[in-house]
């Protein structure tokens, strides 16, 4: 029995390449927050469900100009950098981290800037189409509490991590888990509080969550990949995100950071890493191989990356890819930007940007992707990452959804005009309405 219906165009992926258009659908979504059907027109059941739910006052009717869209989905976020997005992007990785995020995280240590900063944080990921986001929190287990129950109460779809950095060589005092046991007892009462919490709409998981390779002692990776086993739970990191951090594995451990993470059994179906820039082809077939998938991040990688993530191949190898804001990495939480940035970055990857060489040595030829595929990576590619049945408009998903407005149309544009105009020019303003479970949790 429906709840809802929602009447109106909608776009969502057909595959990794192919937006499918869905013109003037109903999309049914029952008590539960799943899509049960999609119908068309020209189905025989479309003029009653129709009928039924005006009747029932269970229909909402997008006006013209308006598409219905699946939720977007941040694979890979940094909640407790939302006071820094848009400052502090002059220095590389290594001093970034060291001169300006690990000092704003230590201030989580106080539940109520955690409280402040996380009720706007979650209330803006949702503004912007956001309906689900894996985030890293800090080392404070009490304030990652507090990012779940925002989660929760506004009604985002929240993997919320206990961030582990226990290596006193690259961690300061100030900052840092102070011993390998307190790191491992934090997560582990960070999963069972979240675990034991009410939560009737399952919203939040706990996600195992080493912040990378160098943060961490062989002992806290080899904890972390038992707990994530003990309690088979999504983990999250990063991987060969820049020059430095790729060489720090090699010259710590005599291996890529993939292969170390795969070492302390942290590569699994279940595991999202971020960035990727640095992989070699072995890295992308072991990530592959052990279906672990990759949070494109293309803005941040511009600051931070040393390079630009091969989408193109990854996705033509079979990788599984999503697309994250990386806030503060990046500096902006809306993935309609982050769609935008990866198709430019991929343009350059074909393109080269060294003009002074002969052009066709400049770039890597069929490096190029669509809005498309990036649509596709900020929807259902971030889904499968996850595991989760959402990600698009289809029965048997859950009823993640957004609204969003076009307001630039002079009546001229073909569907997939419609489709690339949304992708370009959606701000968070053209955001009209959110669906979590088919529950509206945010209205513009
Ligand atoms: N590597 C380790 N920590 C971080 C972080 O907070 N942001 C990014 N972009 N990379 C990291
Ligand atoms: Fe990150």
């Amino acid at each position: 029995m429906e709840s809802l219906v929602i009447r109106g165009n909608a776009f969502t992926a057909q595959d990794e390449y192919h937006v499918q258009a869905l013109e003037d659908c109903l999309v049914c979504i029952d008590a539960d927050g799943w899509v049960d059907r999609v119908l068309s027109p020209d189905d025989e059941d479309y003029a009653s469900v129709l009928a039924n739910s005006r009747q029932h006052h269970q229909l909402r009717e997008l006006a013209a100009g308006e598409y219905l869209l699946p939720g977007f989905i941040d694979l890979h976020v940094h909640a407790p950098q939302w006071p820094q997005a848009g400052l502090a992007l002059d220095r590389p990785l290594a001093d970034w981290l060291n001169v300006y995020t690990f000092p704003l995280e230590a201030q989580f240590s106080d539940q109520t800037f955690a409280r402040k900063v996380y009720r706007d944080f979650v209330k803006t990921l949702l503004a912007h189409g956001t309906t689900a986001a894996m985030m890293f929190g800090t080392i404070h287990v009490d304030a990652n509490l507090v990012l779940a129950d925002e989660c929760r109460r506004q009604g985002l779809r929240g993997y919320v991590g206990q961030v582990t950095m226990d290596n006193p060589d690259q961690a300061p005092d100030y900052y840092r888990d102070h011993s390998t046991a307190a790191a491992l007892a934090a997560s582990e009462q960070f999963i069972q509080r979240v675990q034991e919490t009410v939560d009737p709409d399952r919203l939040v998981t706990p996600v195992i969550t080493p912040r990378f390779v160098p943060s961490c002692t062989d002992a806290a990776l080899a904890g972390l990949g038992n707990l994530a086993a003990k309690y088979d739970l999504p983990i999250q990191s990063h991987v060969s995100e820049s020059n430095w951090e790729s060489q720090y594995a090699i010259d710590r451990f005599g291996m890529h950071d993939a292969a170390v993470l795969d070492h302390f059994s942290l590569l699994t179906s279940q595991s999202v890493l971020a960035h990727g820039t640095q992989l070699t082809t072995g890295d992308m077939q072991l990530l592959k191989q052990r279906q672990t998938a990759i949070a494109h991040c293309p803005i941040s990688n511009v600051y931070f990356g040393n390079g630009v993530l091969p989408v193109h191949r990854l996705l033509a190898l079979g990788n599984q890819v999503g697309l994250g804001s990386d806030i503060s990495g990046g500096y902006t939480p809306s993935l309609y930007h982050n769609i935008r940035q990866a198709v430019k970055s991929s343009r350059m990857l074909t393109d080269g940007v060294n003009s002074q060489l002969p052009a066709q040595h400049r770039g890597v030829a069929d490096s190029q992707i669509t809005a498309a595929t990036a649509f596709y990576l900020a929807t259902a590619g971030g889904a499968e990452a996850l595991n989760l049945a959402a990600g698009r408009i289809a029965a048997g998903c859950r009823a993640d959804l957004q609204v969003v407005r076009a307001h630039r149309l002079w009546g001229n544009e073909t569907t997939a005009d419609v489709f690339e105009r949304l992708m370009y020019q959606t701000e968070a303003a053209d955001v009209k309405n959110v669906y979590v479970n088919g529950r509206l949790v945010y209205e513009n």
